[in-house]
């Protein structure tokens, strides 16, 4: 029998119980920076040394994290389900736990890419970007992060997935950001969606089942119920 298949949309909030700060929670980082001055095109075009400075920060805590028990068991859910994990992080926490099919939707910290090709994408070995830093090509690299203001390349690949998706488990994010919060629409009718998040999130339109828990807590209990017919609590 073909195995169901699994769609996973993540948030930071994934990650905040592996230490990485959420964006919008009240510590969350857009408390503390401005988005305009670190993650758009015109933040880069005015200031790029802020800006490299402001993802350096972030890609230190990134190598610094572990990935927690919700990330291993999304990882584990592929021993029963064909899973497909779409991320609007830039962390590797999903690969580190062992998902073999994650689509960043807005880009990875590890990675750099070239300003003059954004084909041209190169792994990081360091922990810094730098001005001065060359692709290939001889321009300067700039963080392979899309920023607000940007197209997000990955969006007709990750609306053909969710399209596919038997189940859709929406964990750990606010959904405020477009175009990735509008993927849930794209689940087809029949698809039950799944929402794990200790705090209320809106989705429109559609029957949810909100697990109102942390990630760390609400994916163990959500997976079991999903592999084993244990009813949710
Ligand atoms: N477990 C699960 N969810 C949590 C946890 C946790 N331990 N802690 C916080 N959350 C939830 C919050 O309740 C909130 O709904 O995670 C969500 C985080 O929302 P945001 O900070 O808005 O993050 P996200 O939705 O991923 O942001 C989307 O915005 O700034 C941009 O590009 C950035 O990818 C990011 C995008």
């Amino acid at each position: 029998m073909e195995r169901k298949h699994l769609v996973v949309l993540s948030g930071a909030g994934v990650s905040a119980e592996s230490g990485l700060r959420t964006f919008r929670d009240s510590d969350g980082l857009w408390e503390e920076y401005r988005i305009e001055e670190v993650a758009t095109p015109g933040a880069w075009a005015r200031d790029p040394g802020l800006v490299l400075h402001f993802y350096d920060l972030r890609r230190a805590q990134v190598l610094h994290a572990q990935p927690n028990a919700a990330h291993a068991v999304l990882a584990d859910l592929e021993a029963h389900f064909r899973v497909d994990v779409v991320t609007q992080n830039i962390d590797d926490l999903h690969e580190r736990a062992g998902s073999t099919r994650v689509l960043h939707l807005h880009g990875e910290i590890l990675k750099a890419r070239s300003t003059a090709d954004p084909t041209l994408v190169v792994q990081l070995n360091g922990p810094s970007l730098r001005p001065g830093d060359h692709c290939p090509l001889g321009s300067q690299l700039r963080p392979h992060i899309v920023w607000f203001g940007e197209e997000v390349p990955l969006m007709p690949l990750a609306v053909s997935l969710v399209h596919q998706a038997d189940v859709l488990i929406v964990v750990g994010t606010s959904l405020q950001v477009y175009p990735a919060a509008g993927l849930v629409h794209a689940a087809p009718a029949h698809c039950p969606i799944y929402l794990v998040d200790p705090a209320p999130v809106r989705i429109e339109g559609r029957r949810v089942t909100h697990i109102m828990r942390s990630a760390s807590e609400g994916i163990p209990l959500l997976a079991e119920h999903l592999v084993t017919g244990k009813p949710l609590p």
